[in-house]
């Protein structure tokens, strides 16, 4: 039906039907990105987990397979929910593509273990007859312990794996030799008591070329901050990481649980759900629930902190092009532009400060025509904050996101959003700050209005692309 056609994403990963959550065994192997997800292909909540799979030549272009992974062993036994394939991921084992995922059964004891299923093909996948490969967690009493992330390191395996215990959240470490036998090497990081319970879906990697590390953590029970990185260095004899750094990875509602996979390009590439456990999923009343973020590339900045980039591929899905130069935004005007509208777009707003008294501007897209509906970006020049309020954003759940984020070097904001049906992301100053929001306005809302408050504003640049589907 036309709602549900307007839900569904042009460009963006999701399921053919059924439920979607954690990106999975996220893998550059033999020439193609492999991208599983934690799936549930009869129905459009979390049920007994598969994994579900798609790949793609570039990173834009996806296909799908079949299903890779379904419960059937003791450890991942479909049931009615919280059971089955939980999140994890690929290694190459010397050609053999090998996911480590985490089998679950609520209330079993243990409740979750370590699992192996290994392909020659990457399409069909076997689980290794022996699983579990870590059949317990170091304390027996312990809140969460999955979401295995391996990589190899001087010719041996580690895994950092979600742990809590206590109250405490932490990423734990396993190392092995064979990818069979594990030996635990203790915590590479844990909560400070202000990081949450239970991390899950760690993601440990190094990056950059002085070999510093970023872990990724999705940590539970820390509410309304839902996922963060630190940055430091991490010693592979200890295997302690020594955080100098942490942020909010994303600053909006729908991103959790990231997942990366370095690429024969050296690059280092993250995907993250785009949605959160708890919202209100309209989608869901359609058959279907949940979608991928873009890809997106990480970089280290010299202090510390990340920059996250679309990936530069995505240009391919650029089409008709509308720009403007040079426009001022008189205090309390709304001005359209001609050309730039639509909810499958591509924009980039340089907003020159020097020549801008506003005290906030910003964009407001998927307007109605009526003026009534629409989320607003806005950047609040005193406060350096950059804000996305979905309030009168349509269906869903409405709130604000605010990120701090400072003018660029010189002088200037830059906002580049991907906008798609049911979602937008925003990346501010080449990927200083990310903000990710599902939105579910009407259709027919397709409005896209620039202002200023408090003052006049200037938009330097401006270009928008509408972009293509690849589905
Ligand atoms: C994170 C998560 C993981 C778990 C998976 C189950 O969203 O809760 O910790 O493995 O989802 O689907």
């Amino acid at each position: 039906n036309a709602v549900d056609a307007a839900f569904r994403l042009h460009y963006h990963v999701m399921p053919t039907a059924g439920w979607m959550n954690d990106p999975n065994g996220m893998i550059h192997f033999n020439g193609d990105y492999h991208l599983f997800y934690q799936h549930d292909p009869y129905q459009a909540k979390q049920g007994p987990m598969h994994w579900g799979h798609v790949r793609s030549k570039d990173l834009v272009h996806w296909e799908h397979l079949p299903v890779a992974l379904a419960p059937s062993e003791e450890y991942d036994k479909g049931g009615d929910g919280g059971q089955g394939c939980w999140s994890g991921s690929a290694v190459d084992d010397n050609g053999t593509l090998t996911l480590i995922y985490t089998g679950h059964v609520d209330g079993k004891t243990p409740e979750e273990v370590q699992c192996l299923a290994t392909s020659k093909d990457g399409v069909i996948f076997d689980k290794y007859a022996a699983n579990p490969v870590i059949g317990d967690s170091p304390d027996a009493k312990r809140f969460g312990f999955r979401d295995p992330k391996v990589w190899k390191r001087g010719g041996k395996w580690y895994m950092v794996v979600g742990y809590g215990k206590d109250g405490i959240g932490k990423a734990i470490v396993y190392t092995s030799c064979d990818l069979l036998k594990w030996e635990f090497a203790g915590a590479a990081a844990e909560s400070d008591g202000s990081m949450g319970d239970m991390w899950e879906c760690p993601d440990l990697f190094p990056i950059g070329d002085a070999d510093k590390h970023v872990l990724l953590i999705s940590p539970m029970n820390i509410a309304p901050v839902k996922n963060l990185y630190l940055s430091g260095t991490f010693d592979y004899e200890s295997c302690r990481f020594d955080k100098q750094y942490a942020e909010q990875i994303d600053y909006g509602f729908d991103f959790y649980a990231p997942q990366s996979l370095l690429d024969d390009k050296g690059r280092r590439i993250m995907i993250a759900w785009m949605n959160i456990w708890g919202a209100t999923m309209p989608e869901q009343a359609h058959g279907w629930l949940g979608a991928m973020t873009l890809p997106r590339e990480l970089t280290l900045a010299a202090d510390g902190s990340l920059r996250s980039n679309p990936v530069p591929e995505l240009i391919a899905l650029r089409g008709r092009h509308a720009a403007a130069a040079d426009l001022t935004l008189d205090e309390g005007r709304f001005v359209e532009i001609p050309g730039v509208r639509g909810d499958s777009l591509e924009l980039i707003a340089v907003f020159d400060m020097s020549s801008s008294d506003a005290s906030e501007f910003g964009l407001r897209i998927r307007c109605s025509e009526d003026g009534s509906s629409y989320t607003e970006i806005r950047y609040a020049k005193s406060e350096q904050k950059l804000y996305m309020d979905r309030n009168l954003g349509g269906a869903g759940d409405g709130g604000v996101s605010a990120a701090p984020l400072q003018p660029a070097a010189d002088g200037r904001v830059q906002l580049r959003l991907f906008i798609d049906r049911s979602s937008v992301e925003l990346f501010a100053n080449d990927g200083r700050i990310v903000i990710t929001n599902r939105l579910y306005p009407d259709p027919a809302n397709v409005g896209i209005k620039f202002f200023a408050r408090g003052g006049s504003a200037v938009i330097e640049t401006l270009d928008a692309w509408e972009l293509s589907s690849i589905w």
